[in-house]
């Protein structure tokens, strides 16, 4: 711009009051030689799969001229028959959603529950994004109680839900910094609290049930309307960049967020790639063994070594305890490996890799405490 001779910043411009002075969210991206970061999975698609999305891709270019089924009806259709199909439980068209990532599932579900004057809780630590799109939304927030060893406490956290009344309640289950998944029994006892309360919704976020020694909580949803459970393919089917999320719920939740999507939301370049990637759950289920076998290794491995580590139901594991876990973040990276430090005192986290990452992983650990014992 001709004569800026003042810098502008966000802060300069008219937003609004509640993100002022805040940081949008994202893990740093280095680049160094093993990224175990973001709980991706390491695995790229298989080679039968990318053509088979070229070609799916290929037939919906060919009418890219029109917008996409709205309703991404065939999509949904395959969504529930891989839910029924892996949990037992059986979903049809109806209970199924799909937006683009579940991150924005829920914030539909936000837009539709919550919103301003309405307020939401999570049990932290847990996955940052709940907090950020409920203000996104305009919905309060509230950071509800974790045990010392992250799971959570069902006393407190009704009494939170009795004290707060909130309007939607989120349950990470495995949970994302701490991998520890929820018992059916926590979940019914947070539903009952926070029905009597106002009623509200639940929704219990299973972005990472595939790599879970326990089953599903999905068969929850029969006979509670107000019970949501949300997914995402950008961990178990390893597609990341497709941005596909979806949620099983009652009908009736279905229809709800309808209300607030935006009209043509899911692309039809998504939607075939989707398709296709559904059409090899087998093989992409295959490698979701190799890294739960991988998460145990590393569970194992660490704990040899001598570090703490949280039961993990996920694809990532929480290892400390460290009096300062940003100056380990910083050593771990110095030696090639890019953890997370997601600002929980004392902890870190490490997605599990392929073997090859993870031993990396392991020797930069090893490597580090050998040289603070010595
Ligand atoms: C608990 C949890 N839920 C949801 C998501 C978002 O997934 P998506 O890529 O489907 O938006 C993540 C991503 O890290 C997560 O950790």
């Amino acid at each position: 711009m001709e004569g800026a001779a003042v810098t502008i910043g966000i802060d300069d411009l008219p937003i609004r009051d509640e993100l002022r002075g805040k940081s949008p969210y994202g893990a740093p991206q280095l680049d160094v030689p093993v990224r175990l970061n973001t709980n991706e999975n390491p695995y790229p698609l298989p080679e039968p799969l990318v053509e088979r999305i070229a070609e799916r891709v290929r037939d919906a270019a060919r009418t890219l001229n029109r917008y996409p089924d709205r309703d991404a009806v065939e999509l949904r259709t395959e969504l529930a028959a891989y839910l029924t199909r892996t949990t037992g439980y059986e979903v049809g068209l109806a209970n199924v959603w799909a937006a683009n990532g579940s991150n924005e599932v829920i914030q539909q579900l936000l837009q539709t529950f919550a919103g301003p004057g309405r307020i939401a809780i999570g049990f932290e630590p847990s996955y940052s994004m709940h907090g950020l799109i409920s203000r996104g939304t305009g919905t309060g927030w509230i950071s509800g109680p974790r045990k010392g060893d992250f799971t959570i406490d069902v006393a407190s956290a009704t009494a939170a839900i009795a004290t707060h009344r909130p309007d939607v309640v989120f349950i990470t289950s495995p949970n994302n910094p701490t991998g520890t998944a929820v018992e059916a029994d926590t979940v019914l006892a947070l539903y009952e609290a926070a029905q009597a309360a106002k009623p509200s919704l639940v929704v219990v976020d299973e972005a990472y049930v595939e790599f879970s020694h326990r089953p599903s909580l999905l068969p929850l949803i029969e006979g509670r309307p107000n019970l949501v459970v949300s997914r995402t393919m950008s961990k178990a089917f390893g597609a990341a960049g497709l941005r596909l999320g979806y949620l099983a719920a009652h009908p009736a939740v279905v229809d709800a967020v309808q209300l607030v999507r935006l009209p043509y939301h899911l692309s039809a370049v998504t939607q075939a790639t989707a398709l296709a990637a559904l059409e090899h759950t087998d093989t992409l289920l295959g490698y979701v063994e190799q890294l739960k076998a991988e998460r145990d290794r590393l569970v194992a491995e660490l704990r040899a070594i001598g570090y703490e580590v949280t039961e993990s139901d996920a694809n990532f594991v929480q290892f400390g305890r460290f009096e300062d876990a940003h100056a380990v973040w910083q050593q771990i990276l110095d030696r090639g490996v890019l953890v997370r430090d997601n600002g929980v005192p004392g902890w870190l986290r490490v997605t599990a890799g392929t073997p090859e990452e993870n031993d990396a992983f392991l020797d930069a650990v090893r490597a580090l405490k050998k040289e603070q014992s010595s």
